[in-house]
């Protein structure tokens, strides 16, 4: 078995004298050749294409499967801010909650010293992630492929976020209850209902918000986390 393969062949009468416009119809003619392709050949080339065609499709409705916010990476300019908003310092640990394509892991260990920890449900984008951070050969990076609300988040000083609203929404609680008094929490774009930002910058859309449990102190945080 192999593939076939067409040609087409144009068969025009020689003509003994050029004439200046066509005389006779234009006959085609169809030949097959047949390729010695071996079939498993075929076979394995089909099941790669499908696999990868699945691969694909299962990576564009993630999000929708989950319930959750789609990967769009955050600009590396942003990043930056956000790593510098959260001041960010050597031996801190950070967690970026659906971490993409891990530029903020790599970014907050490689510059800024931190361990990090990238969360990341895709499949795609954690495989991704983990064969840049083996490249980057970091080794206080690590991603998990996990749901972010299950997240243990108690050894964590930083947490980034890129969600989107009610995601961010359904997560304040979780954070106000696991991070330590004195954590902050960066986040690009969204920001939470009922927090005040310790930190803005409205033009860019990054906000920063800080853990604090104090008795009577940031009132709103509290009450609004029990929700
Ligand atoms: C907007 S992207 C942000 C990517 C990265 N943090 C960045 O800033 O470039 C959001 C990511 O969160 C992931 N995600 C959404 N819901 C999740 C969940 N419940 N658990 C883990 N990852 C999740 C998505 O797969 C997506 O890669």
């Amino acid at each position: 078995m192999g593939l076939p393969r067409f040609e087409l062949e144009s068969q025009a009468p020689k003509a003994r004298r050029m004439p200046s416009y066509p005389t006779a119809p234009l006959r085609v003619k169809v030949k097959l050749y047949i390729y010695p392709f071996p079939f498993w050949c075929v076979l394995y080339l089909a099941i790669a294409v499908a696999v990868l065609c699945v691969v694909f499709l299962v990576s564009k409705l993630w999000p929708a499967l989950i319930k959750s916010a789609p990967w769009d990476p955050t600009p590396m300019r942003i990043v930056n801010e956000m790593l510098d908003m959260a001041e960010l310092k050597k031996g801190e640990k950070l967690y970026d909650l659906g971490c993409g394509d891990g530029r903020i892991v790599i970014a907050a260990t490689r510059h800024y010293g931190a361990s990090s920890v990238g969360v990341e449900l895709d499949p795609i984008r954690y495989a991704i992630t983990r064969i840049r951070i083996r490249a980057n050969r970091l080794k206080r990076a690590e991603v998990r492929r996990e749901n972010f609300f299950k997240t243990d988040l108690r050894d964590a000083d930083v947490v980034t976020l890129f969600l989107y609203q009610s995601v961010n929404n359904r997560l304040r609680a979780k954070l106000f209850r696991e991070l330590k008094d004195g954590a902050r929490v960066v986040t690009y774009i969204w920001t939470f209902d009922g927090w005040e930002p310790e930190k803005a910058d409205r033009k860019n859309r990054v906000y920063l918000y800080r853990v604090t449990k104090k008795i009577n102190n940031n009132k709103d945080m509290n009450e609004s986390s029990r929700s």
